[in-house]
């Protein structure tokens, strides 16, 4: 049966052939086949890319083969190779070299080993991911149940959004609910957000009348606010199943009666926040809505009257905390520049040694953790698979764990003892900006709760909550600079390399304005810290190498005029982020970009504004998607 289609998916491809088939049928139907070309490049050398799908008996039974197991899968299956050389060595072919094809494959060998069974749907999906190794979530649809659908997680996140066209209330929600076995609740911004969670997590929930009721299967609620605020956050382990337009969960391997108790959550969040508006790129919207993100990190926890600072989700394990032996803060990529930025203030605040960690570095050194020791994991999505090893590593040493996340209902939010939610937003583009400016202001908040009762250190507290009250001023002064950060950028963008120098509260704007500027315009960029110039870096200074450096009138302003001489002394021609009218940085600079003045230890949430905007216009100006930079994620689940 040849086909010469113009172009068409596989699945109109296949769904072509087969209606043929069926219409050519009344010729006799012992078997059926069909052959493609595989959806892989083929070279003339190789022509065993086609596919062959033959079976025997009518075209139904072809029909079945082709659409048996349908699987959504977002995650690794880091032990596929086993997998696909024992289903090769039954007999079962493969199309592709994903690690996601084993699943359809493999669930298809259960059901066609499962002798008399009469197994059901979701059973032949818990003995299947018996079988996964690494981090998964899934949905499977198949052709052998019609109108189910069953999903499961391990290590990557999915919720259920649930639409009704009632009120979602005990009398109408058609999930088993008067039983209390569904616990609803709305999304409270200022305690830390988890579904409440009975004891060992397990009893059952079943479906009532389900015709009024639809089911979304999604990894985060950004793809289904459209349709409904109300979401179920599934726990690793759990297996959900919709039969007949009813929803069931229970646990992995459960006994009858025993099922999970999970909360329905209402979510704050409006489908206007995930809409582009009137910009170019989601991380250009991020970065100019960060005036009201950091606001609405801290709406309603800062009293500007009283001087009180409440993080509803700490307030009960202050005293726990203060007794500490030490902070450690930890997480990857921008979350841990966050810490990075916050660990002197803290350290001031709070009086206790703070400690920073990379989650992957704090993991391979095996670092020693004391139950007497108080884990911050500080992460945007509240998924990344380092983070939450870290976390679980040191919930094993007994340390009380504060996650600090952006995303209700995540695994890092659920998991830990207490923490914040930083109340950012849906964050869309896959490099962090408004997310990060949050984290900052949340940590400062956490230090500024420890200090209240410190005497020496109210005029300290009372000149960072006055810098926070205005904050959300500054930077909107701030995104004014655009227009010259873009000129900036217009004369930079075909360059191979950019460094970014300073040091103390600022460094940690130099390692982050680095980073973005790496992950979406694809610059080699160096975050340096000025204190370390003559130990090496130094070397790399010549007239045709672009240094931006940070200079803010504070502590480290001379040492830092030091590194400036270094650099000029060497031809370099310095773009110099500083405070507004310093004379001084004009004198010397190449270029300024001049910034407004606040406390010290909030002066990098304004100076890395400008690194994120010049790294947008970079990425624009060199053709990139700023959104979805090459080779990268936004939520990383795999380690
Ligand atoms: C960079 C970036 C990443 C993330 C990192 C951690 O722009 O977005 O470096 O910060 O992958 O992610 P979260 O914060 O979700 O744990």
């Amino acid at each position: 049966y040849l086909n010469y289609c113009v172009p068409r998916t596989r699945k109109e491809i296949f769904e072509t052939l087969v209606k043929g088939l069926r219409r050519l049928e009344y010729r006799g139907y012992d078997s059926a086949g069909i052959a493609v070309d595989s959806d892989k490049k083929t070279t003339t050398e190789d022509n065993s890319k086609i596919v062959l799908i033959k079976k025997k008996g009518k075209v139904k039974a072809l029909d079945e083969e082709l659409y048996t197991f349908v699987v959504i899968h977002n995650g690794i299956i880091t032990n596929y190779k086993e997998l696909k050389k024992y289903l090769n060595s039954k007999g079962y072919e493969f199309e592709s070299e994903t690690d996601t094809e084993v699943i359809p494959k493999l669930i298809k060998y259960v059901y066609d080993n499962r002798e008399r069974e009469d197994l059901s749907f979701s059973t032949l999906v818990e003995r299947v991911i018996q079988q996964l190794e690494g981090a998964f979530a899934l949905v499977f649809k198949s052709h052998y149940f019609p109108g189910e659908a069953v999903a499961t997680r391990r290590g990557s996140p999915l919720l259920i959004g649930v639409r009704s066209k009632y009120e979602l209330s005990a009398e109408h929600i058609p999930i088993q609910y008067n039983s209390g076995l569904f616990k609803e609740g709305v999304q409270d911004k200022n305690s830390h957000n988890r579904p409440d969670k009975p004891d060992n997590s397990t009893a059952v929930n079943s479906a009532g009348d389900g015709k009024a009721v639809e089911y979304y299967f999604a990894s985060d609620a950004s793809a289904i606010i459209e349709h409904t605020n109300k979401v179920i956050y599934l726990e690793d382990d759990d297996i959900a199943a919709v039969v007949g337009g009813k929803l069931s969960l229970h646990r992995l391997n459960s006994l009858a009666g025993e099922n999970p108790v999970r909360a329905i959550q209402t979510l704050q969040m409006e489908l206007q926040e995930i809409m582009k508006g009137n910009f170019e790129a989601f991380m250009q919207k991020e970065i100019f809505e960060q005036p009201e993100s950091v606001f609405n990190t801290m709406r309603g926890r800062i009293c500007f009257h009283t001087n009180k600072v409440i993080l509803g989700g700490l307030k009960d394990h202050l005293k726990e905390i203060k007794r500490c032996r030490r902070l450690i803060v930890i997480g990857c990529g921008t979350s841990f520049h966050a810490a990075v930025a916050t660990r002197q203030i803290l350290e001031e605040l709070t009086e206790l040694p703070v400690m920073v960690e990379l989650a992957s570095d704090f993991l391979d050194r095996n670092t020693p953790v004391f139950r007497d020791d108080v884990c911050f994991y500080i992460s945007q999505s509240g998924e990344t698979a380092d983070t939450l090893m870290a976390l679980r590593y040191c919930k094993d040493r007994g340390a009380l764990t504060v996650g600090v996340t952006n995303t209700v209902g995540s695994s890092i939010s659920r998991d830990t003892d207490c923490g914040v939610h930083i109340n950012a937003g849906p964050e869309i583009g896959v490099a962090s900006t408004k997310a990060y400016t949050s984290q900052f202001v949340a940590l400062i908040m956490f230090g500024l709760m420890m200090s209240e009762d410190r005497i020496s250190l109210q005029p300290r507290r009372l000149e960072i909550i006055n810098g926070l009250r205005i904050l959300p001023d500054m930077i909107k002064k701030v995104l004014t600079l655009d227009n010259k950060i873009k000129s900036i950028a217009d004369e930079l963008y075909q360059q191979k390399s950019l460094l970014v120098m300073g040091r103390g509260f600022n460094y940690a704007t130099c390692l982050e304005g680095a980073l973005k500027i790496k992950e979406i315009t694809y610059m080699h960029s160096e975050g340096i810290l000025a204190g370390e110039l003559k130990h090496g870096p130094l070397a790399l200074i010549d007239k045709h190498m672009p240094v931006i450096m940070i200079i803010m009138k504070d502590a480290c302003y001379t040492k830092c005029q030091n590194a400036l001489q270094q650099v000029t002394a060497r031809s370099g021609r310095p773009i110099i982020l500083c405070c507004q009218d310093d004379q001084e940085m004009s004198k010397n600079a190449y270029k300024t970009i001049e910034l407004p003045h606040t406390v010290d230890c909030l002066q990098g949430i304004l100076s890395v504004i400008p690194l994120q905007l010049l790294s947008f216009h970079l990425a624009v100006l060199r053709g990139y998607d700023v959104d979805c930079p090459r080779n990268l994620a936004k939520s990383v689940t795999v380690e």
